[in-house]
């Protein structure tokens, strides 16, 4: 077989792969599988290329294996942030697959303006380069930008930085970039292509970052899709240049993946895609905190056990505060415990809990929470009334009532667990400040509500101990 027919039939299976680990990442039961599936298809393509790469000689091998030793230098340690960290070590991970896509473009375009290599540049081609490249950088620097306002690094200003004509500024300069791209399709091998093409760069670069600072933290996780979708299509036209079959298939599937998360999460907050990419969401939060102080009713992990070792339906709803707690191995046993005293006890999932995609799902399934105890938030909602006990575990702004009731709350329209129809609320957090979307949650101010103040895993802790004291455990 030759090193070619290796090659295709190496990028057959990993595209194959690719597809398959998709579907099986949709669903929990299969994720992990899903995962392995992922991985083998990304060694199977570096292999397939190294057969292509290596076929006609070895000369480039020292600099294949010092990219590689570059790339495992920066990688490796990304991989081991902690889980709170995934969605900038994500957007991170999208800004090198836009460099890489970037840097690729840039070199194949002087290789290719070299009188030695005529023709090369066809219309074609030079689309898709030009393509390739401002969608590489835009989401190079974009990406940057998103993970730098997750990380909450002090030199970016986590609130949307808006003026006026912004949007119109933005947009001005994107036509500019994609009319000296057209113009260079036009004339490719031209003496100012060779200047032309650097200032399309800068552009695309400059475009990253304006694009993102009028977006607020709390809408990053939303962004952080739409780049990785963006990464994806600048995949695809390298894919396009360099005749990679592979490249295209797994771009695609990159840049469809993406979207379709970021419109499962802009459903998921009621909010539309312009919204999130024009409307500044963030800017009213600091103006909606700044509410009047009410009085909150605080109990103690003694007497909200008795509570809930006595209840029949038990609603337990996790938010980001579980995560950064890591409380979840407690919720496990404060699960195991009321299960002995044969309470019900289901999971209320809402999409956007945490900070990321599955968020919960994960650390809960890292617990061995039984998946069929994880309800979506539209299972869960309609039982919320039978419920004897909503238990708030760090969540806030996916119980806030507000969403409901008051138009003028930045988080307004977005479908919330109905926590408030159980009989009792129970909340476990650290204080009274807000949530990520910065508002009061009048839930915390219901009559039927108790606030259990402290650290989430410390708190959960407390009330697992106390059911298994009074004879549940033993
Ligand atoms: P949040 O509204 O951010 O509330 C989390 C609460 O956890 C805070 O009020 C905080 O209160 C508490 N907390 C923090 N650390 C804690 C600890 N160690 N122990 C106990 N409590 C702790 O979280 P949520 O309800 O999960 O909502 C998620 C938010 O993120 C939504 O606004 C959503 O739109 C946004 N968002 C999420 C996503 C995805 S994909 N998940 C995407 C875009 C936007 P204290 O400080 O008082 O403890």
């Amino acid at each position: 077989m030759s090193g070619t027919t290796l090659t295709q039939l190496l990028y057959l299976v990993s595209s194959g792969l690719f597809i398959m680990s998709l579907k099986w990442m949709s669903d929990p039961e299969t994720a992990r599988r899903g995962v392995f599936s992922g991985v083998a298809a990304m060694v199977l393509a570096v292999a397939g290329t190294f057969v292509g790469v290596l076929g006609p000689g070895f000369g480039h091998l020292g600099l294949i294996a010092a990219a590689i030793a570059v790339g495992a230098a920066i990688g490796v340690p990304l991989s081991l942030v902690p889980l709170t960290a995934v969605p900038q070590r994500t957007a991170l991970s999208h800004a090198f697959g836009g460099l890489a896509a970037g840097l690729v473009g840039s070199a194949e375009f002087y290789i290719w303006q070299d009188p030695a290599h005529a023709g090369q540049l066809t219309p074609f081609r030079t689309t898709a380069l030009v393509l390739e490249v401002i969608l590489g950088y835009l989401t190079f620097t974009g990406s940057l930008m998103a993970a730098g306002k997750l990380q909450e690094i002090r030199f970016i200003p986590q609130r949307p930085v808006t003026y006026p004509g912004q949007n119109l500024f933005n947009i001005g300069l994107l036509l500019l970039a994609a009319g000296l791209g057209a113009a260079l399709v036009l004339s490719p091998t031209a003496a100012w292509a060779a200047v032309a093409f650097p200032v399309i760069i800068v552009l695309a670069l400059a475009f990253g970052v304006l694009l993102i600072i009028p977006i607020g933290g709390a809408d990053m996780p939303t962004v952080i899709s739409i780049l990785n979708s963006y990464a994806g299509l600048s995949a695809v036209a390298m894919g396009f240049v360099l005749d990679n079959k592979l490249l295209i298939t797994a771009g695609a599937l990159d840049g469809s993946s993406g979207l379709i998360l970021s419109i499962i999460m802009c459903r998921a907050m009621n909010r539309s895609f312009t919204n999130v990419l024009f409307g500044a969401f963030g800017q009213v939060t600091a103006v909606a905190a700044s509410g009047e102080a009410k009085s909150y009713k605080g109990d103690t992990p003694e007497s909200a056990a008795q509570v809930l070792g006595q209840a029949g339906l038990v609603v337990i709803v996790p938010g980001y505060g579980m995560a950064v707690a890591q409380a979840q191995h407690k919720v496990r046993e404060l699960y195991d415990q009321l299960k002995k005293r044969g309470v019900t006890v289901k999971f209320a999932i809402h999409p956007v809990a945490g900070r990321m995609p599955g968020h919960m799902n994960v650390l809960l399934a890292e617990a061995e929470i039984p998946y069929e105890d994880l309800l979506e938030m539209d299972a869960i909602n309609s039982d919320m009334p039978q419920a004897d006990v909503a238990l708030i575990i760090g969540a806030n702004d996916v119980v806030n009532p507000a969403a409901r009731t008051d138009k003028g709350s930045p988080i307004y329209g977005m479908p919330i667990i109905a926590a408030d129809k159980a009989k009792t609320v129970y909340a476990i957090k650290r204080s009274k400040n807000p949530g990520f979307a910065g508002i009061d949650n009048e839930l915390y101010f219901l009559d039927k509500t108790f606030m259990l103040f402290g650290d989430a895993k410390a708190v959960v802790g407390d009330l697992a101990k106390n059911l298994a004291g009074e004879g549940g455990g033993h």
